[in-house]
């Protein structure tokens, strides 16, 4: 069976409610009928409840940008699974660059939040991808296989299957500087192969690995095109429905 792609909006920390259910009710209409993909949104966690409220009923999924790896506790300033499942959140971000790059977030951090979101039945989007210093000195392999090795850590096999991965390259996120899709593929060949070191051939061949950094409408088709891009996490370009819509429909 082919891997059904998602397309993934990475709102970060934009939008107030006012403009997130306006987002909504401007893009539903869009992607109406739009069953070949999924979609989902991961708005702020103030705007959660507005975002799926809005969104209810229709094809598309809503998740957070963050969860923590407590059930709860004391940990001023963060959000528990059950929070997110409370209010029909489905889906979650884990170990985005920016949470690795300002949030100390580690190898170790990420793989806690990953056990916490399966135990949970919540849909972990884990975030891998090298910095452009460790490209440019060839170390763009031995990176990504260290932070899938560590974010899959005591994960079996049958667990594993509602586990998706995004691979973004950091020096392509935010900077307009895309990958080309060859890049992209052979980054996502070598996850692929860690998966299947990991956890089995069986499970490698259905794991989505999604592509991550400046995708936009205009480059959209290039890139989901390929088999081995099983989807798209955009930021900037998620920000406009018409934009996209256009790439959830690219
Ligand atoms: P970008 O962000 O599309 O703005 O490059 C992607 C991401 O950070 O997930």
């Amino acid at each position: 069976m082919p891997r059904k792609k998602l397309i993934a909006a990475n709102w970060k920390m934009f939008k107030t409610p006012a403009e997130a259910k306006a987002f909504v009710d401007a893009f539903l209409p869009l992607v109406a009928g739009h069953t070949r993909d999924e979609v989902a949104l991961f708005p702020s966690p103030v705007l959660l409840p507005t975002v799926i409220a809005a969104a209810k009923g229709s094809i598309v999924a809503v998740g957070a940008q963050n969860i923590h790896f407590a059930e709860e506790g004391a940990y001023t300033g963060e959000t528990s699974v059950g929070q997110l499942i409370a209010i029909g959140g489905t889906h979650t971000l884990i170990g985005h660059s920016e949470r690795r790059q300002y949030f100390a977030e580690t190898d170790e951090i990420v793989n806690k939040k990953l056990h916490t979101a399966l135990k949970h039945n919540i849909i972990p989007i884990v975030c891998v991808g090298e910095v452009l210093a460790e490209r440019e000195s060839g170390k763009t392999e031995s990176v990504i296989k260290t932070q899938i090795t560590g974010a899959l850590a005591g994960i079996t096999a049958e667990a594993a299957a509602p586990i998706v991965i995004a691979y973004e390259p950091v020096w392509a996120i935010g900077t307009g500087k895309t990958a080309t899709p060859q890049i992209a593929v052979d980054a996502h060949k070598i996850i692929r192969a860690e998966v299947a070191r990991l956890l089995g051939a069986a499970v490698a061949a259905n794991i989505r690995i999604l592509y991550g950094g400046s995708v936009k409408p205009d480059n959209a088709t290039s890139l989901l095109g390929e088999e081995e891009i099983d989807g798209a996490l955009v930021g900037g370009a998620s920000l406009k429905p018409e934009s996209f819509a256009a790439i959830a429909k690219y």
